[in-house]
């Protein structure tokens, strides 16, 4: 490769952004790696190298092409443009400023790519209309945003290319529900080379993980002799080669670093090669020979409860992972009092997080003797303490740096590469960095639970829900992983967010030879709210009675009890989501669309809730630390992973209110071992309540230290100044004097004055489950209180059915969601309409398959995960019901979730008469469904 000026026989010329290059045999080279390997650019992210993302997305010749698809050599005389191009001496193309503006960018691994597919549009066309934006975008997959902002977005910028708009709007406001500019989306729609696999380090070395062959089997030996000697390796390890440790898990440290007597799952590793390339380390692979004893699997809980099934973990006495009970009332004598009794089956399928960023990792060893592990985690200091653990060394030799993780959704709770990649570092000396293919990522991360729900349901001619049955069983997969908590989220919220006095619930948790259940956006809700709604749905239907009347009937509210006795308070806001998707739906319902010949319309209503924070008695706590350094810079420091649902906006702007601080002196850390203080893991919806709590204790704290020094140091008193961008503004006695933060830092430096203050936020006391939800006499109502709160949520779907083609079409969806004050509303809604395109391709179409434990959805195409042309309309109803959280702000990320497949599963019902109880409702289920229903 050169640039310009060398001009070599055969060369091929093309140009990157303006800039001439010439490459000769460039071989089987493709474009992205050239992009970013060889020149550089890191803003062409590769979310999966076979074309199914669009993350990689570059403009060639005028047109968007998928970079990893382009093969070099064919690239003669073209004419080829980056996302680094976009941008000229700070100044923002349109489109990137229409990105921000319009809050399109959630992690922002899609964003470089999508903004140049949007480019390739606008650069033709700056009148396109929705279908032709959905139709330029149609190979580019956003797994947070539900495309809606990203087509607004694209909008503005055609307005603003058009002249109809000033290409900067108006100034934003910053304050509690405003919609600041989020922190980090100036670098995102840039493009800046921010994530893991972004990362380079002179002599790096890089690995890969020789993963099992087989679901279940022993492993006899392993001979890597052949592998070490392969041009470019340096080093090979296996199980004997982990000098701590070997084992890693959030709750469970049981799933095996590198597997060293038996493989449960064909994501499990059981080497791992350290090499001068990818290409060498990859190829090293097949030398390494494993023979295995292959053991008969377990592919189905049921085969895993069976009596004398075989063990998967020979430590314990069945495959039981987890069993939790929730009793209440008198089930037996509410049937024998009910006017109507339904009762169904239903499931829901193992689903892939198919965040676009595939993970990464980069460890090196510093000058201190510490390792230093840059990833994507929802929880660095659980990281550190693992990647501890397996090295053998404290915890203070391991630093976790957070890097923004491209979509988590739960799925980066684990670790997947960091263990090996801190070894690889310590053992070799040399910086390691891991990255997963995406089909590695398939096999090895944790999955959403498949569940099989069983339910009875007991009413009353009058609407009211007076007995629930259910026995869920939930595949565990083959590690434990997070899958205790999901079974008892499971449980405690499967009768759905009702008032109902007699329940008897079996939630179980069964290891089998899957990939390990974990954590997923809704953590075991989703799950249960779908068997639930489609119970209360069949409920109403025998009734004849109308699907909000019933939910109102039935519905949790304050002073009512959960099915595990917890008392709601005020806080409470489910029957306000009723209300206002009910209003919104009728007066949707005057321009509802008419069915055409063979396609029929039907609406379908689901609610659903769930926790906010870890609770059942739990330790709930977070820290948080600002800091005016001797640079001037204020520093927010928190212990939240910003996984693209805004939490360091959110708690920047909490900051800001309470400090009177502007939003935008804020830098915030987060999420470093060595630099902020431990948040927890960012789950459970728990981070704007927990942290966004810490964060007010440590602004009440830092303006005492803050107002101290300025009367100690400066003379100034408290009531003489106001907080002004970049510093203060003197006020009774300074006649308006600026004095900035770079000034006071130094001053304060000068003085050896520290001007920080933090705060350990500790949550309200929960408590465990109880035997029963009755209420015993002598025991504190509290003491229920399995939860320190709760958001709910409601929604419609309005559906088009083909009866010739059981294909579904979603039209609208509105959704109300309960969340206590929305500290960014754009930012909520955009979450909200993320999880409701999450839900259509949960109810529709998603799936991660396996058979006899062997992957099948191998790839990002195969999962069918929603596409911009499926987006319907959506209209999100914030319902603010101020709970104790910082502001008043609950959580929301997950809740908007659950509400989404119930909702469309009865709308199809309504449409066509079929109702689909295991998902995904595909279109083969529906038409095989009409057909049956035809008597065909
Ligand atoms: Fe699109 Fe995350 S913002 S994938």
């Amino acid at each position: 490769m050169a640039e310009e000026g060398s001009f070599l026989a055969d060369a091929l010329f093309f140009t990157v952004n303006g800039k001439k290059y010439c490459i000769e045999n460039p071989g089987s080279l493709t474009l992205l790696k050239y992009l970013r390997e060889h020149l550089g650019l890191m803003g062409t992210k590769n979310g999966c190298s076979q074309g199914h993302c669009g993350t990689c997305t570059v403009i060639v010749d005028g047109k968007a092409k998928r970079a990893c698809l382009l093969k070099v050599q064919k690239l003669k005389d073209s004419s080829i443009e980056t996302i680094e191009n976009l941008s000229k001496d700070g100044k923002l193309h349109p489109i990137q400023e229409a990105f921000i503006k319009e809050g399109a960018v959630q992690c922002g691994f899609c964003t470089p790519g999508m903004v140049m597919a949007a480019k390739a549009l606008l650069d033709v066309n700056t009148c396109p209309t929705e279908e032709e934006i959905k139709d330029a975008l149609k190979f580019n997959i956003c797994r947070c945003t539900g495309y809606a902002a990203i087509i607004r977005a694209v909008n503005r910028a055609a307005r603003v290319m058009r002249g109809e708009e000033p290409v900067s709007g108006d100034p934003y406001e910053t304050g509690i529900g405003q919609s600041p500019i989020k922190k980090d989306a100036r670098e995102k729609v840039t493009g800046k080379p921010i994530f893991a696999d972004d990362l380079q380090m002179q002599g790096m070395l890089y690995g890969k993980l020789l993963l099992s062959t087989h679901p279940f089997a022993r492993i006899k030996w392993i001979d890597i002799s052949q592998g070490e000697v392969r041009p470019g390796v340096v080093k090979i390890l296996t199980a004997r080669d982990i000098p701590g440790r070997n084992a890693f898990g959030l709750l469970t440290p049981h799933q095996p670093v590198l597997a060293g007597d038996v493989v449960r799952y064909m994501g499990d590793p059981v080497a791992v090669v350290f090499a001068e390339s990818e290409e060498m380390a990859e190829a090293a692979l097949k030398y390494i020979k494993v023979e295995y004893e292959p053991l008969k699997g377990i592919f189905a809980p049921e085969d895993g409860m069976a009596r004398g099934a075989h063990l998967i973990h020979e430590s314990g006495n069945s495959n039981l992972v987890h069993h939790v009970p929730v009793r209440r009332g008198n089930v037996e004598k509410a049937f024998a009092e009910a006017d109507v009794i339904i009762e169904g089956i239903y499931s829901t399928p193992m689903v892939e997080h198919a965040y676009l960023e595939p993970e990464s990792a980069l460890a090196r060893v510093d000058d201190e003797g510490v390792i230093n592990v840059w990833t994507a985690s929802q929880g660095s200091f659980a990281f550190r303490e693992m990647i501890a653990a397996s090295l053998d060394i404290p915890e203070e030799q391991v630093r976790v740096i957070y890097t923004p993780a491209g979509g988590a959704f739960g799925g980066k709770e684990e670790p997947t590469v960091q263990i090996h990649c801190a070894l690889g570092a310590k053992v070799t000396g040399r910086p390691v960095k891991m990255t997963l293919t995406r089909q590695e990522s398939l096999i090895m991360s944790t999955k959403r639970h498949w569940e099989r729900m069983y339910y009875r349901h007991g009413a009353t001619k009058d609407g009211r829900i007076t007995a629930v049955e259910a026995r869920v069983l939930v595949d565990a997969g083959a590690y434990d992983s997070l899958s205790k908590p999901v079974v008892f989220r499971s449980a405690v919220v499967a009768a759905g967010p009702y008032d109902i006095p007699n329940v008897h619930i079996d939630s179980y948790g069964i290891y089998t030879n899957h990939p390990p259940g974990g954590a997923f956006r809704g953590f075991g809700s989703t799950q249960v709210a779908f068997g639930a709604e489609q119970q209360v749905d069949r409920i109403a239907r025998a009734l004849n009675m109308d699907p909000f009347e019933i939910r109102r009937i039935n519905g949790l509210r304050e002073g009512k009890a959960t099915i595990t006795g917890q008392v709601l308070k005020k806080d409470a806001g489910y029957l306000e989501t009723l209300e206002e998707v009910e209003k919104a739906l009728a007066a949707y319902k005057k321009n509802l669309p008419k069915a055409s010949p063979g396609k029929k319309i039907g609406i379908g209503v689901a609610s659903s809730y769930k926790n906010v924070g870890l609770g059942a008695g739990k330790k709930d706590r977070a820290g948080a630390e600002i800091e005016l350094s001797s640079e001037g810079i204020v520093y927010l420091k928190v212990g939240a992973t910003d996984m693209g649902q805004g939490s360091d906006t959110a708690l920047a702007q909490i900051a800001a209110e309470a400090t009177g601080i502007h939003y935008d002196d804020f830098v915030v850390v987060s999420n470093d071992t060595a630099q902020s203080p431990d948040g927890g893991v960012t789950t459970a919806s728990r981070q704007t309540y927990i942290s966004g709590h810490a964060v007010l204790g440590a602004a009440k704290k830092y303006l005492e230290v803050f107002n101290k020094f300025l009367l100690e140091e400066c003379g100034i008193e408290a009531g003489d100044y106001e907080m002004a961008p970049g510093g203060i503004k003197l006020t009774a006695k300074g006649q308006g004097q600026f004095i900035s933060f770079q000034e006071l830092g130094e001053r304060a430096a000068k003085r050896q004055f520290r001007l920080q203050a933090e705060y350990l936020y500790v949550a309200p006391t929960t408590y465990p489950l109880r035997e029963r939800a009755d209420h015993e006499q002598g025991v504190p109502l509290e003491k229920y209180d399995i939860h320190f709160a709760y958001c709910f949520n409601t929604q419609a779907a309005v559906v088009e059915v083909d009866e010739n083609t059981g294909e579904v079409k979603v039209l609208k969806v509105i959704a109300a969601q309960d969340l206590g004050r929305a500290i960014h509303p754009q930012n909520s809604r955009c979450q909200i309409e993320g999880a409701i395109v999450m839900g259509i391709g949960y109810g529709l179409s998603e799936e991660f398959k396996l058979e006899d434990g062997r992957m099948i959805t191998d790839n990002l195409a195969k999962l069918r995960l929603p596409k911009i042309t499926q987006v319907p309309q959506m209209e999100t109803i914030l319902v603010e019901q101020l709970s104790d959280g910082p502001f008043g702000a609950k959580g929301m990320g997950e809740v908007p979730i659950n509400s989404t497949a119930p909702a469309v599963i009865s709308a199809i019902y309504d449409a066509v008469g079929v109702r689909i109880a295991d998902l995904p409702a595909t279109r083969e289920k529906v038409l095989a469904a009409l057909k049956a229903k035809q008597g065909k």
